[in-house]
């Protein structure tokens, strides 16, 4: 389906702001520079304050697009063509990467693999089509731990030609920011213990960039919940207390709907999951959304409301229908080349040592330079890196990913969605699709693609101290 030029005019007023803008909508032509190329979507990279912290706070200065955090939502539908101009107003070099996307090769946003860097007051259009429903995010390629530790990225929803029938579609994007006594960002973003244990670990959580309010809502009223971890390192683990969640769709692609495994939908750094909860709770009666990643201790993400009011309807809608598939290919196991990735490294690992520069280091050596992580005995020191793999175009891979580390480590391809056999040998019961697989310490993952997305693609940890540790390999799909 193509957009209609009308309103691709009345999106880009709406995101460049105001009502004076709005007013040159009558001429568009007019509102464009002549270097400008055309864009559907502005994301300006530059530095703002906002208010993350408490009320009761001063502003925190972040890096934002286009003054906002998260950034602006990237709202379009399945099949559409959108074409985001990218401005770097930062006093370094950018990138953006649509996480989750399957975007030809040129719009992965993977400095000096797919693109150069944009380098400070220059601009990069992207342009692809949307292939998948579902929510998605983006975010910079470049010193991702500080340019996302300071609040760069933003959410990509792209509409299902049949959505489900919910009365709200509600965004949450999850993240926990290092804050210091005085309110700022601390920069301490190549600290050693982070790189080596369990990645950059806030002290502070906010949704959708701000402190948790409570969620109100109307007896029986359904909601879907797009949920999306964004962290550096830390783990989410949703319970809806007394509230059934019937999760239909992870990572973006449509999943048969189901509870989530423990009581709790479990998001490592990158993952999202679509979720559907009717609200059949009390009017005027409060209940929590609890987190409980992490076992020593369970935290109040944020509070139920329910209005105090008669509800939206006599009776909860009906079961939870499945969403359309996505066009992914099927993997013919039958005829699968199987590949093994082993995860080594970190602190208390044992790891002896790595291929590092092209050269085999001892753990000694390694240490000294922060690469104390290793893929198959290779510890990264640039994006543009041999390739682990080689793919051929077509063809069906299996990969069993082994974690030989104490530490959670969540596997994030670019390119491709893959399906998840199985975790530590056991089947999963839905074989979702996932870009992002969440493997805990000693942990081991199956999982299955076709290569069916031709060019060099990042397969990384999302822990992004870890990938400051040389957590990143590249495949090659040709
Ligand atoms: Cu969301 Cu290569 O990253
Ligand atoms: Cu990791």
């Amino acid at each position: 389906m193509k957009p209609n030029k009308t309103n691709l005019y009345s999106r880009r007023q709406i995101l460049a702001g105001g009502s004076a803008l709005a007013l040159t909508g009558a001429m568009p032509g007019l509102s464009l520079a002549a270097t400008t190329p055309e864009y559907d979507f502005l994301l300006k990279a530059g530095t703002s304050s906002t208010q993350i912290l408490p009320s009761n706070w001063a502003e925190t200065p972040l890096w934002t697009y286009s003054g906002e955090c998260p950034g602006p939502v990237i709202r379009a539908k399945q099949g559409e063509h959108v074409r985001i101009l990218v401005e770097n107003g930062l006093e370094e070099p950018t990138t953006v990467h649509w996480h989750g996307l399957r975007v030809p090769n040129a719009m992965d946003g993977v400095p000096h693999v797919s693109q150069e860097p944009i380098e400070p007051g220059q601009n990069f259009l992207y342009d692809f089509k949307l292939e998948d429903a579902g929510t998605y995010w983006y975010h910079p390629h470049v010193n991702s731990s500080e340019q996302l530790g300071r609040g760069l990225y933003g959410t990509i929803i792209v509409e299902e030609t049949d959505p489900p029938e919910v009365d709200r579609d509600v965004v949450w994007v999850l993240d926990d920011w290092r804050v210091s006594k005085d309110g700022s960002i601390r920069d301490d973003f190549t600290h050693g213990m982070d790189i080596s244990h369990g990645g950059r670990m806030g002290n502070y959580i906010t949704v959708n960039g701000q402190l948790p309010e409570p969620l109100k809502v109307s007896a029986n009223e359904r909601i879907r919940l797009r949920l999306i971890n964004v962290a550096n390192a830390r783990i989410f683990g949703l319970n809806f207390e007394n509230h059934d969640a019937h999760v239909i769709a992870i990572d973006g692609h449509p999943v048969t709907p189901h509870a989530p495994t423990n009581d709790m939908v479990l998001l490592g750094p990158g993952q999202r999951a679509d979720v559907i909860i009717d609200f059949v709770g009390e009017p005027g009666s409060k209940h929590r959304i609890l987190d409980m990643a992490y076992q020593q201790s369970v935290n109040e993400l944020q509070d139920i409301e329910y209005l105090d009011a008669s509800p939206v309807r006599k009776k909860p809608l009906g079961p939870v229908k499945p969403l359309s598939a996505n066009p992914l290919k099927e993997p013919d196991l039958t005829q699968a080349v199987h590949h093994e990735m082993v995860i080594s490294g970190g602190a208390m690992s044992g790891m002896r040592g790595a291929v590092y520069k092209g050269e085999q280091r001892s753990m000694r050596e390694l240490m000294g330079e922060m690469k104390v992580w290793a893929l198959n005995g290779v510890t990264a020191h640039t994006t543009d890196m041999p390739p682990i793999f080689n793919f051929d175009l077509g063809k069906t891979y299996v990969i069993d990913i082994k974690n030989e580390s104490m530490f959670p480590h969540p596997m994030h391809l670019h390119g491709h969605a893959f399906r998840l056999l199985s975790m530590n040998g056991k089947d999963m019961p839905h074989t979702p699709w996932m870009d992002t697989v969440l493997l805990t310490g000693r942990e081991t993952a199956r999982i299955a693609l076709v290569a069916d997305n031709p060019g060099d693609w990042l397969f990384h940890c999302h822990v992004l101290a870890h990938v400051q540790g040389g957590m990143t390999s590249l495949i090659r799909v040709a």
